[in-house]
């Protein structure tokens, strides 16, 4: 297919197929997103045929910098902070829509709020400023699979709705980005991600976790609970390993097939979590067995992820 590297004419015509209502892939540093036009109705339709998604799922909005979102979205005091601090990077605000905002209601699924993020990868912001446009981009792959961490995942999932794939090489962060919702007065943690909760209750004080503190109030649409999900049954916390079972270590282990982390680095766990599960995903294996990850930092995010990966299908 059209995997091409990012040179600066490539991504010169990334941004006019962008303009031209076309879907191109790019990289981030947490996976790869499929983008198209966010004020484009046709593009915001062709991401959510292309991925296979429900219409209720809102996208993320991308753009080079904070300034970029002015007309989409009202940034108050706690939004500036935490642009401040971790933009570019792997942080996703939930805001209120700006009356007017030009991005277009399709992908927002009709809320009243719109989720913006700046990721933190030369190409993407290299595009993003040369296309001038607020780009609407989920990760590049099919609805409910695993997230893409290579060019080559964007082709094998999505190639042929694809105008073009930039290749940014493999993801540094390899999990999405935090989604934290501010379009209301108590800050919820809608999805962990690149970001920690750790770090996000340094800065904002209280932040609430979507389902944890409010059970009946599911506030991420696309928070499904089978997603991220390999072929083969995933079997999560295992201290043993099974007959025809891969093993999915953490940290030291005997008898690993893959190994996320031999030091216990959630860091380089996370980097590896979607491309290993992609790779035990082979017939010769009758499920993926994982090891427990513990339940702080980078393992929220990871632990959110295969907990989805494992969960009953739809
Ligand atoms: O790391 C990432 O965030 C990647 C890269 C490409 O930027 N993008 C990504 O997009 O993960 P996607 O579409 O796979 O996930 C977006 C999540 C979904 O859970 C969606 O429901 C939530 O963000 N979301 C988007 N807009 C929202 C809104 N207005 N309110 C609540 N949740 C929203
Ligand atoms: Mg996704």
């Amino acid at each position: 297919m059209s995997i091409i590297a990012p040179t600066a004419a490539a991504i010169a015509e990334a941004a006019g197929l962008l303009r031209s209502g076309s879907l191109v892939a790019f990289p981030t540093e947490t996976v790869y997103g499929l983008g198209g036009d966010a004020t484009n109705d046709l593009a915001v339709a062709a991401i959510f045929a292309a991925k296979g998604r429900p219409a209720f799922n809102p996208l993320i909005i991308h753009g080079p910098n904070a300034r970029s979102f002015e007309e989409a979205v009202i940034m108050d005091e706690r939004a500036h902070r935490l642009a401040k601090r971790f933009w570019p990077g792997p942080l996703t605000m939930v805001l209120p829509r700006r009356p007017g905002s030009p991005v277009s209601l399709l992908a927002s699924a009709g809320l009243d709020s719109v989720a913006v993020r700046v990721p933190s990868h030369p190409v993407a912001l290299a595009l993003f400023e040369a296309v001038g446009i607020p780009i609407a981009g989920p990760s590049a792959n099919p609805s409910g699979r695993i997230s893409p961490t290579t060019a080559r995942h964007v082709d094998e999932g999505l190639g042929q709705a694809l105008a073009m794939i930039l290749d940014g090489g493999p993801c540094q962060v390899g999990v999405e980005s935090t989604v934290i919702d501010l379009s209301t007065a108590s800050p919820t943690l809608l999805r962990p991600g690149g970001v920690t909760l750790e770090t996000l209750r340094e800065i904002l004080g209280d932040v609430w976790v979507a389902g944890a503190d409010q059970p009946n109030a599911p506030r991420s649409p696309g928070m499904l609970s089978s997603h991220y999900a390999p072929n083969l049954p995933v079997r999560l916390n295992a201290s043993n390993v099974r007959e025809n079972e891969a093993l999915l270590a953490f940290g030291r282990a005997d008898g690993a097939t893959l190994n996320l982390s031999p030091t216990g680095d959630l860091a380089e766990a996370a980097a590896n979590l979607f491309s290993m599960l992609r790779s035990l995903d082979r017939n010769e294996f009758e499920g993926i067995a994982v090891m427990p990850i513990p339940e702080n930092g980078l393992g929220l995010a990871i632990n959110d992820r295969l907990r989805r990966a494992a969960a009953p299908r739809a």
